[in-house]
């Protein structure tokens, strides 16, 4: 020991190591409660889903429920405008997620979904919405216009799902197979002409739909604008998630508490180790967890009619689910890569996959997703609130 170096004694070793300690665990409640910690769920960006049935209005009401909608990336690529007598939605084209998703098939999918839970709310107010899609043709924004009549209340075991309905990205239960009668009354839920749903359920099925996947979430994070255009979603700091109130959440990721404590509480992961997480878990957890998977097909894939009324099935096949304790996760990556084969005029390797995957000529996939019973509940993503997006809204 050098002369300059304090000389402690135990007694005053104990008390100082205490005190760096008390220090250290303080800093670290600091950051636990920085990052969200003790308060998943909560704060502004997640009022959307507790006071959804508060607003004055009835057309703010129905507008409330679309915003709690399933949508790609949580981009929530949506304008609201009203009167007493309708309500018109547009697409928000700045909210694209990039080459993700390049020919806006997935933004579609997603106003289609915001529609469907519009729909729903309506006829709980007892008001019935006659949609139009695609209202004016020279106004590509102009998704859809909501004509609303006086009808009979009629409040739905669908609608009542709404605040119920998250994406569930966490382990199915592999012990617990989803029963035949499920996937008739999910078929029969898909009502549109349009759409038609393929099942992957037997084991054969299974394997030939993982392959597919896996290789798509390979060639995507190998693609480095998809991979960055993705990551331009990513949330992870609670402020970012508070402030902006969309994209993807380390708390919806499905990692269970003790992993997304963890995370939430070690510094940020860069986008290439994100980047490899997310195809392990596709490869360890995901794909073989799922009791089934399916794909929802339309019969021409570029048709944004056909993906607004595939958007409408899907929420309500998910809000169905809901109710019936099933899980459910979108998993898209193929047809982004397909997509993207698509615009960069490349070797048609996912389009390929995708095509023999679906094994009918005439349909077209559109939507690909697993399905299964959870291991744990799902967490509500944030969502902006109806001010954001329902600007000028006349009573
Ligand atoms: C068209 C479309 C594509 C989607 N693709 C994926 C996907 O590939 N993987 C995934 O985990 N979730 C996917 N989702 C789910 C969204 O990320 C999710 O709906 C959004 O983050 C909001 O969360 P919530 O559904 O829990 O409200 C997709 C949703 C839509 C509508």
């Amino acid at each position: 020991m050098t002369s300059h170096q304090p000389n402690l004694n135990r007694r005053s070793f104990l008390k100082v190591s205490g005190a760096v300690l008390i220090v250290a665990a303080g800093s670290s409640v600091w950051r636990a409660a920085d990052q969200g910690i003790f308060s998943a769920g909560t704060g502004r960006a997640y009022e959307p889903w507790k006071n959804w049935r508060n607003a004055s209005t009835a057309t703010e009401r129905i507008v409330a429920a679309g915003i709690l909608a399933s949508n790609p990336h949580n981009s929530q690529p949506w304008i609201f405008h009203s009167t007493s007598s309708a309500i018109d939605l547009y697409a928000d084209f700045e909210r694209q997620i990039g080459v993700i998703d390049p020919f806006r098939r997935e933004m579609h999918i997603g106003l289609g979904c915001a529609i469907e839970n519009m729909v729903l709310a309506a006829a709980a107010e007892g008001l019935q919405a006659e949609v139009h899609l695609l209202p004016n043709p020279g106004v590509s924004s102009h998704i859809a216009h909501l004509e609303l009549s006086a009808a009979a209340p009629q409040s739905s075991a669908l609608y009542t799902a709404i605040p119920n309905r998250h994406t569930n990205r966490g382990p199915y239960d592999t012990t617990r197979p989803v029963p035949s009668e499920s996937f008739t009354s999910i078929e029969q839920l898909v009502n549109e002409a349009t759409v038609r749903l393929f099942w992957f359920i037997d084991m054969a099925g299974r394997t030939k739909f993982s392959q597919a996947a896996e290789a798509a979430c390979e060639a995507l994070i190998a693609d480095e604008q998809q991979s960055l255009d993705s990551h331009a979603w990513w949330r992870q700091d609670w402020s970012m998630v508070q402030q902006h109130a969309d994209g993807i959440t380390l708390d919806a990721q499905g990692l269970g508490p003790i992993l997304t404590n963890l995370a939430k509480f070690l510094p940020d992961g860069s986008r290439q180790q994100n980047d490899q997480i997310f195809v392990k878990n596709m490869r360890q957890m995901i794909l073989p967890t799922a009791a089934a998977f399916g794909i929802l097909a339309v019969r021409d894939g570029m048709d944004n009619t056909q993906h607004l009324e595939c958007g409408r099935a899907w929420q309500r096949i998910h809000l169905w689910g809901t109710t019936q304790g099933l899980a459910f996760q979108p998993l898209n990556q193929m047809c982004e890569r397909a997509d993207r084969e698509r615009q960069l005029n490349s070797q048609p390797i996912l389009n390929q996959a995708v095509r023999e995957l679906v094994g009918d000529d005439s349909w077209q996939a559109v939507m690909p997703f697993r399905i299964g019973y959870p291991t744990q509940a799902a967490h509500p993503s944030p969502r902006r609130r109806l001010e954001e997006v329902m600007p000028h809204t006349e009573s």
